[in-house]
């Protein structure tokens, strides 16, 4: 359904959590989905979808970074209200994320400030956490550093592996992502600066969903109420 809120959607690979917010977004609409593998599953499902696809393939530009510029130059085109990494494999340079500053959103499969980069899963378990989980936040110029939204945390299991550990996390990414667009979407989340509020309705929402928010997701955080 059309509504006001025009998301772009940046993958670059399987798109599962783009399709749990096809499924279950509310108060925002993805407007398109941009690539830079254009053979990522995602953008199949999106066409499968009747969702606008746009694929910009390293192999049709001189340089990576004449890729990154087209990809930006899309995703700008669009003036959408959110720019949404779901998988999107790539570092976003400075001026990109300056010039949209509180307007990307990222998930990454830990609970930050653990474990930024890669291989999450393995290195949560090598380190013996005794959880684990996924973190949607604001992207800034660092790697996985920007202001963090929401947490959803689970128990390690007792020898569990990583597989599994992925697959429980993975489950969690596709509740909380959908929920955290939905709040920004409707207002119920914002943020000022580095700083995110919530309303009322929303710290409760998270709450009855078992979701981390503000000082309880990052200690850092600065605690305010929002609208
Ligand atoms: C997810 O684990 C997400 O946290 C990370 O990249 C992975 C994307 O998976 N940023 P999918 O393509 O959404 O299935």
């Amino acid at each position: 359904m059309q509504n006001n809120f025009p998301i772009v959607v940046l993958l670059s690979g399987r798109g599962s959590n783009f399709q749990a917010l096809t499924q279950r977004l509310s108060d925002a609409h993805i407007c398109a989905v941009i690539s830079d593998k254009p053979e990522a599953p995602g953008l199949e499902f999106a066409r499968d979808h009747g969702i606008k696809t746009f694929a910009f393939d390293r192999q049709d530009f001189p340089t990576k970074i004449a890729q990154k510029e087209a990809i930006y130059s899309a995703v700008d085109s669009f003036k959408s209200k959110l720019i949404v990494l779901a998988g999107f494999m790539q570092i976003i340079e400075a001026p990109f994320v300056e010039r949209n500053l509180g307007r990307i959103l990222n998930i990454h499969p830990s609970l930050l400030p653990r474990h930024p980069g890669l291989h999450t899963h393995e290195r949560a378990l090598e380190a013996k956490d005794e959880e684990h989980g996924c973190t949607v936040h604001f992207v800034d110029a660092g790697v996985d550093t920007g202001p963090v939204v929401a947490q959803a945390a689970t128990k390690i299991a007792p020898g569990e592996s990583a597989e599994a550990l992925a697959g429980r996390v993975l489950a969690l990414e596709h509740d909380i992502y959908p929920w955290a667009v939905s709040n920004i979407a409707r207002g119920e989340i914002s943020i000022l600066g580095r700083e995110v509020s919530y309303s009322v309705r929303c710290r409760a929402e998270a709450d009855g969903h078992g979701f981390r928010i503000g000082r309880e997701a990052c200690p850092q955080a600065a605690e305010t109420n929002g609208a």
